[in-house]
């Protein structure tokens, strides 16, 4: 990314518009989280409900403060272990912040992404920016510019290009409003490695939900119908695409590969999606995947994607 460029997407942001920016984990759609005419623009470019709470991302810990209160150690030892990464803090809000970041709720999300692009893009703008996942509202989340390009198109003021998103799926959202941290949305930051780092058990996790959209049933989903079934079912299937991990006994079907690793499938997962969307046959079907933690996040979204 050019100086130039960096400088236009700040002036875009400070004006109350729209940039669609690479993050680690998928391409955000970034407003000026202190700005309730740029909120409101995210919730038309994405025809979102606007009910749905907004994450707001911040250059570093540092100004934590400004936007929660009543912070738990917990919560202070987890931003220092993983931030800037893949990691969303639930936090009780300061009484400021506005409503349509926390859909009227009293708490606020917060996370600091470690892209250099998102880094430099916040560190120049010098405050929050809210950026939910670029994508028009329940389709597949984008990981790569021409992702973001497809779904919002000129619904958006300025893209700037990273590149492929490195992890692939949204980050872990954990809610620190209680004694104990709850994750909400699994991601690439285990329930094991948050239990390792805090020294305390995870909460159970459906207690009380708050609202986060990715909660929604059906989410992430291509326009092609999706299911998700074992390899011996996959073999019989026609005009289909497959996304498996080892190639299907069936050779009327257009395989498409997915990696054995957790970290490598959740990094090509929406990628992938993408592209079986695009091949336009009747149905994807996806393989299931191992259970273990580290297949968790990986686990829901395919749960999400093929739900109808
Ligand atoms: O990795 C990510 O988190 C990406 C990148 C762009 O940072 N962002 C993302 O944003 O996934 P979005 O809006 O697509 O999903 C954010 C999730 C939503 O499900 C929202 O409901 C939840 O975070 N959320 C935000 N604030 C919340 C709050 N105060 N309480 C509960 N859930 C909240
Ligand atoms: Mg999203």
């Amino acid at each position: 990314m050019s100086l130039s460029h960096l400088l236009d997407a700040v002036t875009i942001l400070k004006n109350g518009g729209l940039v669609g920016l690479p993050t680690e984990t998928v391409y955000g759609l970034a407003a000026d989280a202190r700005n309730q005419n740029a909120l409101h623009n995210i919730f038309l470019a994405k025809g979102r409900p606007n009910h749905h709470p907004l994450i707001v991302h911040l250059a570093h810990l540092t100004p934590l403060a400004e936007w929660a209160r009543d912070i738990p150690t917990y919560a202070f030892t987890l931003a220092k272990r993983f931030w800037p990464g893949p990691m969303t803090l639930i936090l009780p809000k300061q009484a400021w912040v506005l409503d349509s970041i926390t859909g009227g709720q009293s708490t606020v999300g917060l996370r600091v992404p470690q892209h250099p692009i998102a880094q430099a893009v916040l560190a120049a703008f010098g405050s929050g920016l809210a950026a939910p996942s670029a994508n028009l509202f329940g389709h597949i989340s984008p990981t790569s510019a021409e992702h973001v390009k497809q779904s919002l198109g000129n619904r958006v003021d300025m893209i700037l290009d990273g590149g492929p998103c490195k992890i692939g799926i949204e980050s872990t959202i954990i809610d620190c409003t209680q004694a104990h941290p709850r994750i909400l949305r699994p991601g690439m930051i285990t329930a094991n490695m948050i239990e390792e780092t805090t020294g305390l058990t995870l909460e159970a996790a459906n207690k009380n939900i708050p609202r986060v959209s990715g909660a929604l049933i059906s989410h992430y989903a291509p326009h092609t119908p999706t299911r998700l079934l074992t390899e011996q079912t996959l073999a019989q299937a026609q005009n289909t695409v497959v996304l498996s991990r080892h190639k299907p006994a069936n050779n009327t079907i257009h395989w498409i590969r997915m990696p054995e690793n957790a970290t490598a499938y959740a990094h090509s997962l929406y990628q992938k999606l993408h592209e079986a969307d695009e091949l336009r046959c009747e149905q994807i079907l996806i393989e299931a995947v191992p259970n273990g933690p580290e297949w968790q996040g990986i686990q829901d979204r395919l749960t999400k994607a093929t739900a109808s």
